[in-house]
């Protein structure tokens, strides 16, 4: 077996083990609607959805903001970990994307807390800081990877002390640490680290990934004040 089909296996393994709740049908049907709609298939793997869902879970998240929607897969999972009246916003610049999302969310009856908004996340995130909603407990970060920085600085200004901001994707098959590589989405991803390692209200950390989605992974920072 090859190393990414072993990645692959244990992933499965992992989501046979683990992910052992009544299976959930909104999730299956949010995948397969997303890939009959041609979106690519780049969605979060099932054990990242469920670790993203955790982490919302311990974070006691009432209301998250989501940046980069795809078909709504990772929103469903952080929208199942949000009470009753908790909230989500997702931000999707493609039009076609979101309009699945919206359906995929719906019908995971997820419609009443969670709100898709679409737009390049630049414009929309200034309009949702006018809009002085309490503070968010917990940012995904997940879009177009060269402006993670900025995505860093708006969740920043968007959460208070105790919020934990995830940004995804930051490995990249290990091109983050190759200094070769100049690829504006490896150079915003490095530039996105940078700032959480040396800002006075970030601290945070980073993990690697294999598995279905090859080899990949996060960055944690918790806002500290
Ligand atoms: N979070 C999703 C996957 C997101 S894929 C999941 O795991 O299920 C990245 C998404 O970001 C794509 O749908 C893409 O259209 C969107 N995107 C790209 N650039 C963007 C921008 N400037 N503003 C908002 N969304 C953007
Ligand atoms: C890819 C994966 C992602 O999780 C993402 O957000 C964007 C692109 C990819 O594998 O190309
Ligand atoms: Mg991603």
């Amino acid at each position: 077996m090859g190393e990414s089909q072993l990645w692959h296996a244990v992933d499965g393994y992992f989501a046979d083990r683990l992910l052992t709740e009544a299976p959930d049908e909104a999730l299956t049907a949010a995948l397969r609607d997303s890939d009959a709609a041609g979106l690519p298939p780049i969605s979060v793997s099932p054990v990242a959805g469920k670790l993203l869902q955790l982490l919302a879970q311990v974070r006691g998240a009432r209301s998250i903001l989501e940046i980069g929607t795809l078909g709504g897969y990772s929103t469903i999972w952080l929208g199942r970990a949000l009470p009753a009246d908790g909230r989500l916003i997702s931000l999707e610049y493609d039009a076609r994307h979101a309009e699945v999302a919206v359906r995929n969310i719906a019908r995971a009856g997820l419609a009443r807390q969670v709100e898709v908004r679409v737009g390049a996340a630049l414009d929309s995130l200034p309009a949702l800081a006018d809009e002085n909603m309490p503070p968010f407990d917990l940012v995904f970060i997940d879009a177009d990877k060269v402006n993670n920085p900025h995505y860093v600085e708006w969740a920043l200004r968007l959460t208070g002390a105790g919020a934990l901001i995830v940004l995804d994707n930051v490995v990249r098959g290990g091109r983050v640490a190759d200094p070769d590589n100049t690829d504006p989405d490896v150079v915003g991803t490095r530039a996105a680290l940078d700032m959480i390692g040396s800002h006075p209200r970030l601290t945070g950390t980073a993990i690697q990934t294999v598995g279905t989605k090859g080899y990949d992974g996060f960055a944690l920072a918790r806002v500290l004040a």
